[in-house]
């Protein structure tokens, strides 16, 4: 009963749903047990594996925001897309492949790769609150839940050299708004979206640069950082250290999916520049404020919005009806 309430608001809350050739419940006459699969694994994975919550979830964006949700991610290849510099650290391919073998078990051939990174970010989020809570349990009680619009196929393209289009480390609020913009992606789920820095790391070499010599800095450190901040990922990133180690983007709680990520951008605590610049611009200051909830201003409900944009996002440039494939390995074209 409390389960099947979550999911009627869940559902409710993320709006009806539905794109351009997706829709909720695609695969509930040609394969029922689809989402739950998926689920199962993800959770399963999640439990010996943590790390993989937000790999998913920042492998669906880096997907999406290259050819279309289409899975071209997921293509092997000696110049396919993973091989590009920012998906280089991606985590969880075999999460993925994982469920597609389970669900060419079950429906072989139905299912797509695009499809099942979709739900298995949906079930990331899920599953970063309410695992530790109740394990056996996979449906958010506080973090966000939506639900997933399905029917997308699978892309034949993958190449290194389109990776350009996502977003950098470094990129302005306006390269960054018209990245976003170019995906049909408007101001307010970019700074939704970007709330799923909540969880995660990033490593050193990507944000260093702020912290040692910065550019007209007496301190050395970006003016825009926290004084009492820089000190403590200092320690966590030594100026000669291993570029590639691995600081949590949330320092306040790395390991739960909430709305901190925005307190931290107004104290200066945003690790990368592409966040703290989220907060000195006035325009995306204001949608922070609003998920902040500061007295006065329309409050935005990152639970909400975050599902609402999820659900954008996943629609992108999506292939539907006779275009693409269903594939039968998710790292190789049929
Ligand atoms: C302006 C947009 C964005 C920029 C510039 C950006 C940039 C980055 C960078 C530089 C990292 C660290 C990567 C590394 O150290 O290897 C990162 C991590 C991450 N990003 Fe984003 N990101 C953006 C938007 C998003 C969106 C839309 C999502 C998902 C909805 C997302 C999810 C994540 C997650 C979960 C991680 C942690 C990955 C891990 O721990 O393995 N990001 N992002
Ligand atoms: C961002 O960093 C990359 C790699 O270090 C560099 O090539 C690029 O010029 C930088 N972009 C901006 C806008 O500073």
């Amino acid at each position: 009963m409390v389960l099947f309430f979550v999911v009627w608001v869940a559902a409710v809350a993320s709006g009806g749903a539905r794109g351009q050739g997706t829709r909720v419940g695609f695969y509930s006459r040609t394969c029922p047990r689809a989402e739950a699969i998926v689920r199962s694994v993800v959770q399963s994975h999640f439990s010996s594996d943590p790390s993989i919550a937000p790999g998913i979830l920042r492998m669906h964006f880096h997907d999406c925001f290259v050819h279309g949700c289409d899975a071209s991610i997921l293509l092997d290849g000696p110049t396919s897309e993973k091989t590009a510099p920012p998906n280089r650290q991606l985590r969880g391919f075999d999460v993925v492949d994982d469920a597609k073998a389970q669900l060419e078990v079950a429906c072989p051939g139905v299912v797509s790769c695009a499809d099942i990174l979709a739900l298995a970010a949906r079930d990331s989020v899920a599953v970063v609150n309410s695992f530790a809570l109740r394990p056996h349990v996979l449906l958010s009680t506080n973090g966000p839940f939506w639900s997933v619009p399905t029917g997308r196929r699978d892309g034949r393209v993958s190449l290194a050299s389109d990776a350009a289009n996502l977003p950098a480390f470094n990129d302005s609020v306006a390269v960054q708004i018209r990245k976003y913009d170019e995906k049909g992606l408007n101001a307010q789920d970019l700074v939704a979206l970007s709330g799923a820095h909540t969880i995660g790391t990033a490593a050193c070499q990507l944000f260093r640069y702020r912290l040692y010599g910065f550019p007209g800095a007496a301190s050395g450190a970006d003016p825009s950082l926290d004084a009492a901040f820089v000190p403590q990922l200092r320690a966590l990133c030594p100026q000669n250290g291993d570029g590639a180690r691995r600081v949590a983007m949330d320092t306040g709680s790395p390991n739960r999916f909430d709305a901190n990520y925005y307190g931290n951008l107004r104290s200066g605590r945003g690790v990368l520049e592409s966040d703290a610049v989220l907060w000195a611009d006035a325009g995306t200051r204001g949608l922070v404020q609003r998920f902040l909830g500061i007295r006065g201003l329309a409050g935005l409900t990152f639970g909400v919005e975050f599902g609402r944009s999820m659900v954008k996002m996943g629609n992108v440039e999506v292939k539907s009806g006779a275009a693409g494939e269903i594939r039968t390995l998710c790292t190789a074209v049929n």
